[in-house]
């Protein structure tokens, strides 16, 4: 094992921004891993049920990523988007290969957050109206660019002025907890037919597009009911507003039913598709997506120092092309079931556990005082990352009241992972009382 210096927390206490803050009451420094498993420096191995936030698709030490990196990295690191180079150029048509139909056209940058304010600068040139007002779902995280941190509807992650661009925000279909409290599906998706009320009062009344996550991940794992975007669409139709749909986390496979969770999972195909994090498996990208005739109505020029990074698109090429070979995409499905109903089991007989939701390996558990009360539990979510470190298996947390547990493991879980994190689970919400 690689020998680390000790007492990091107190070396980023020393060197790091304040601001960048690590899970845990004892930071973790992690040094190496293999497939699911992750090592600390104290040589403790974890089971990862979050991947580096949702990001590390092929797990650990992937032969064919490493191999394809490594290559690469000896013949051409960077150019800029000022050339082209072959790894580029591949991706763009790989990617072209499985989008939506239609949508055959790309830009590289580095993020989330970039792909993001990508995709809303072509909106807002396509747009017809000048002020190029924006909508975002209540409850949206789009990443922490000054742009991108406008389109946040939460709080905590709207933490400086925001004063560019205007964005008003449409309830969530938080049916947990309606924000319009009504139950589905009486409601008729009412929370999507809201969407004409926020344009018609909010903004100048066609606005460029609405970004929203397919289910949000930072929100809380809120997952849709399966018409949400069917109907979010037909209602915006009449005002010219794009559908941009934010796949940083749910895009390539990871909700088990197809490349693109809003065109698998709900049926319908966005103007825009922006992605990051799993696709190339840990190697910092960001990708815009959508057809020739609004990509080209962005004449820019724009630029991305590091945008189509020729190791980064090695390595996204690859983890697209193992993604197929080894049916990842029905692993996250066949996994991501069987957490599903192991987490609905316990949740029977563990009154803390508000809500199991989620689709594929993108699930989330809403923990409560009481089912009954459905009071926020913050501090239990906090407590339930600590237990499950203890028995040496990582997870994630997020929602607006930092309540609900994430569980976002790489594609490669297998069945021996489901049982190991479950006992994990079902031991560390008895150690909570
Ligand atoms: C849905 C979504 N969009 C955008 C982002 C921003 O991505 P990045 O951190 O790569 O800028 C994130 C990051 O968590 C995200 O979850």
């Amino acid at each position: 094992m690689k020998m680390i210096q000790k007492n990091n927390a107190q070396r980023a206490k020393d060197h790091l921004f304040a601001a960048q803050q690590t899970y845990y009451e004892q930071p973790l420094t992690l040094v190496d891993g293999e497939g699911t498993r992750i090592r600390d420096d104290e040589g403790n191995e974890y089971l990862d049920a979050f991947a580096g936030i949702c990001t590390n698709t092929l797990g650990y030490g992937d032969t064919e990523v490493a191999r394809a990196v490594a290559a690469q990295a000896k013949e051409l690191i960077h150019v800029s988007t000022l050339y082209l180079t072959e790894p580029m150029l591949d991706l763009a048509e790989r990617v072209a290969d499985i989008a939506p139909q239609g949508m055959t056209k790309s830009f590289f940058s580095n993020s989330g957050s970039e792909a993001n304010e990508v995709a809303t600068l072509i909106a807002r040139t396509s747009s017809s109206k000048k002020s190029g007002d924006l909508l975002s779902l209540d409850h949206a995280y789009h990443g922490r660019t000054a742009y991108t941190v406008a389109l946040a509807g939460q709080s905590q992650w709207r933490n400086f002025a925001t004063q560019m661009p205007h964005v008003a925000f449409v309830p969530n279909p938080y049916c947990y907890r309606c924000p319009l409290s009504m139950t589905y599906p009486s409601c008729d998706i009412a929370c999507a037919k809201y969407a004409k009320r926020v344009v018609e009062s909010q903004t100048d009344g066609a606005p460029a597009a609405m970004i929203a996550e397919t289910i949000s991940g930072v929100g809380g794992i809120i997952t849709p009911p399966p018409e949400y975007f069917r109907v979010l669409k037909e209602t915006l139709a009449p005002y010219g507003t794009l559908l941009i749909a934010d796949e940083v986390q749910a895009g390539w496979g990871r909700l088990g039913d197809g490349w693109f969770g809003m065109v698998s999972s709900y049926g319908v195909v966005p103007d825009i598709i922006t992605s990051a994090k799993g696709l190339a498996s840990g190697f910092p990208i960001g990708i815009t997506i959508t057809r020739p005739e609004l990509a080209d109505t962005f004449k820019g020029p724009h630029i991305n120092t590091f945008g189509g990074n020729p190791v980064a698109s090695r390595a996204a090429r690859v983890t697209l092309d193992v993604i197929e070979k080894r049916s990842l995409i029905d692993n996250c499905r066949i996994q991501g079931d069987a957490l599903m109903a192991g987490l609905r089991d316990l949740a029977m007989t563990h009154s803390v556990v508000g809500e199991v939701r989620g689709k594929g390996l993108m699930i989330g558990v809403e923990l409560v005082q009481d089912r009954g009360s459905k009071r926020i539990a913050p501090d239990l979510a906090t407590s339930m990352l600590e237990e499950m470190r203890k028995r040496k298996v990582l997870i994630g947390k997020g929602g607006r009241y930092g309540n609900v547990l994430r569980i976002q493991p790489p594609y490669i879980f297998g069945a021996e992972d489901v049982n190991e994190f479950l006992e994990a689970f079902e031991e560390s919400l008895a150690a909570l009382r």
